[in-house]
């Protein structure tokens, strides 16, 4: 028993050390697995973005995207899913630099997850929240989508 006892406390001391760490974070989930239930993903997908990306439209989108909309808490300065509030989530926020991402997601599916979030994680469901509006979130992806590294 007591070396149980042993091993627990030197769990929870590893534990709180990787958690007091700074810069640790959890991993993001899967990044190319769909997000946008099945049953709906034909259908989203064939949604077009009502708007024309222009430099004013991703200056707009950046706006949003460090101050109304919050998205900088979770996803980053630098849209590497490194932001302070994404953190203490698991999965971790999604790293939009990642070139294979963007180039599996059409604009449809990540302005349906700004919309309805991703249930079972942090992403909130911020259009449905009220925080942005469903304009506001295309706005934010073009501004999202600058943040691609051609890296793969
Ligand atoms: C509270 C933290 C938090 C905030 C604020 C937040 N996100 Fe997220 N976001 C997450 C997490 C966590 C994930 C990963 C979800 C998953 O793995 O399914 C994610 C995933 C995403 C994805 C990927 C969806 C996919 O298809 O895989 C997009 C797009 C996204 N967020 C956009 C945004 C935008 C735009 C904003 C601001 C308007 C925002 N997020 C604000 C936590 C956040």
């Amino acid at each position: 028993m007591r070396g149980k006892r042993l091993v627990m406390t030197v769990c929870s001391i590893v534990a709180v050390a990787l958690w007091s760490t700074a810069g640790w974070a959890a991993p993001e989930a899967d990044p190319l697995k769909p997000r946008v239930p099945d049953a709906e993903r034909a259908d989203v997908r064939k949604m077009k973005s009502p708007i024309t990306v222009t430099p004013e439209i991703i200056a707009k989108g950046k706006e949003l995207y460090e101050g109304k909309g919050t998205c900088i808490n979770c996803h980053g300065e630098t849209g590497a899913g490194d932001g302070p509030g994404g953190m203490l989530l698991s999965p971790g926020p999604r790293n939009f630099t990642n070139c294979k991402f963007h180039k599996k997601r059409n604009d449809a599916e990540l302005h349906w997850i700004i919309k309805n979030g991703s249930p079972g994680t942090g992403m909130p469901a911020l259009i449905k929240g009220g925080v942005i509006t469903e304009e506001e979130a295309w706005m934010t992806i073009a501004y999202e989508r600058t943040f691609w590294k051609d890296n793969e």
